[in-house]
């Protein structure tokens, strides 16, 4: 990504900590909110599957509100699901600035294909809502039967987008989701920068390992979300069916419960796998946070489970997303340490950036005779001629016209025949001042 380079400017430490901040918040909305399309889209089309073959109507139903429970709409869709990736790829490209990390590419393909992904997913949810209302027209019978064919045709090819389309998403966003953990991956693990190929910095046991623990944390928190809008919020849906209001209870709570029992097994595996270097005393204080968390809603949905109610919906879906915000912090702490020899070093490049600004590192005052010890003195001498004629021979021409000693040292032109043309010492401008001013003050005195 060269043009990043050329608009990422070297950080002072305390704005790499800062950065550190800024991801943290932007993947607090991001990894909830991508977490319910994934949840949701898999959930619905697996429902939908298991209503067309057991034509239970109930699974048909529970299809089609969770895609539009947690998709919510089009225009979150946008802001929560792109925009966040566009602002890590800029966070991560100033964090990793100068480094081989190849993470900003990865981002950036998984930006291109989460894309289509929402797209698809759209599209999805809403010719679902659209076949409902199509099915929902009656009386199509007593219609001409232009019309009725017509209606057929249409209602057909609103099917068969929605069977395309979810599957399409779903598909797509498994691989940007794939990429987007390969990239956060790559970034903590500075080992692997600069090495290896996108074959295995994606089928690596790590990435395979996020997007397992980020595939439970998902249905986990679908799960709570649904829990939370069909019984908590706004004082719970009206159901008009108590067989389906039973239905959802029994699925939900069953869905929260088996993916979070999951999500302690890929913290154990994470934690034993990650290298040394990236736990610290607060990474290991977030993980027990976590665990706390977790069993505290296993109780709470055990005990829905046994009484057949839905008491404690909204404290599941709180601590679940609780949890998820800790594993965040968790995650960016490892991150953060991991990447701590690199920010050092971006912070120094900073500190030198800034010094130049202020003047404070150019190099001390030049000596002219310094320059003359070392650049002049080998051809020339005072009062003797070696090489070159004998400064006291030939300065005195030059009293008062310091510029044209200058000119002349710095780009010497033949003058005296008895001599070989002086080379170019190649001095900068200030070398070839300091050493006129020292020349003509001093040769008098040699
Ligand atoms: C490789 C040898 C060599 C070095 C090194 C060298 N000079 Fe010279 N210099 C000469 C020669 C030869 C001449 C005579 C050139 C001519 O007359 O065309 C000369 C001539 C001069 C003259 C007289 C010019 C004039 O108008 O008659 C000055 C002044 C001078 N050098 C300054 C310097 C300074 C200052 C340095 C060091 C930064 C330097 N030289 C380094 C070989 C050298």
């Amino acid at each position: 990504m060269e043009l990043l380079d050329k608009i990422v400017l070297p950080q002072s430490a305390e704005h790499i900590e800062l950065l550190h901040y800024v991801l943290m918040l932007i993947f607090f909305l991001f990894i909830p909110f991508i977490s319910l399309i994934f949840g949701g889209t898999f959930l619905s089309l697996w429902y939908k599957r298991k209503g067309l073959k057991t034509s239970d109507k109930n699974y048909l139903k529970f299809s089609r509100e969770i895609i539009e429970l947690t998709t919510i709409n089009k225009s979150i869709g946008v802001i929560i699901g792109i925009f966040p990736i566009i602002t890590a790829i800029l966070v991560y490209a100033q964090l990793l600035h100068t480094s081989k990390s190849f993470t900003v590419i990865y981002l950036f393909l998984a930006l291109i294909l989460i894309i289509p992904a929402l797209i698809f997913i759209y599209t999805y949810r809403y010719s679902l809502s659209f076949n409902e209302i199509l099915s929902s027209v009656k009386n199509i019978e007593s219609a001409d039967d232009d019309i009725q064919s017509e209606f057929k045709r249409f209602s057909n090819s609103a099917k068969k987008m929605t069977a395309k389309s979810g599957f399409y998403g779903f598909i797509f966003l498994i691989a940007a989701l794939a990429l987007f953990f390969t990239g956060l991956n790559l970034a903590s693990n500075p080992g692997n920068w600069g090495i290896g190929g996108i074959i295995t910095d994606v089928f690596n046991f790590n990435v395979l390992l996020k997007v397992g623990f980020f595939i439970a944390l998902a249905f986990a928190l679908t799960g709570g979300a649904i829990l939370f809008v069909f019984f908590y919020w706004n004082g719970g849906k009206k159901f008009d069916d108590e067989a389906y209001k039973n239905f959802v209870q029994k699925k939900a709570l069953s869905i929260t419960l088996t993916a979070s029992l999951f999500i302690p097994l890929f913290i154990l595996i994470d934690t034993i796998g990650a290298s040394i270097n990236n736990l610290s005393t607060s990474v290991f204080g977030y993980t027990t946070l976590v665990l706390i968390v977790l069993f505290v809603v296993y109780n709470f949905i055990y005990s829905m489970m046994k009484n057949a109610d839905v008491k404690y919906s909204a404290h599941v879906f709180f601590l679940l997303i609780f949890a998820a915000s800790a594993l965040i912090v968790r995650d960016q702490l490892a991150m953060n340490h991991a990447t701590k020899s690199h920010s050092i070093v971006l912070s120094a490049e900073y500190d030198k950036m800034l010094a130049e600004l202020k003047g404070e590192n150019k190099i001390a005052e030049v000596s002219g005779e310094e320059i003359f010890t070392i650049r002049c003195a080998s051809c020339h001498k005072w009062d003797q001629k070696l090489v070159g004629p004998a400064y006291k021979d030939v300065l005195p021409k030059y009293e008062g016209k310091e510029a044209q000693l200058i000119a002349f040292i710095r780009n010497p032109v033949k003058v005296d025949p008895a001599y070989p043309s002086m080379p170019n010492p190649g001095l900068k401008p200030n070398e070839a001042d300091a050493v006129a001013k020292y020349l003509l003050a001093t040769y008098k005195t040699k």
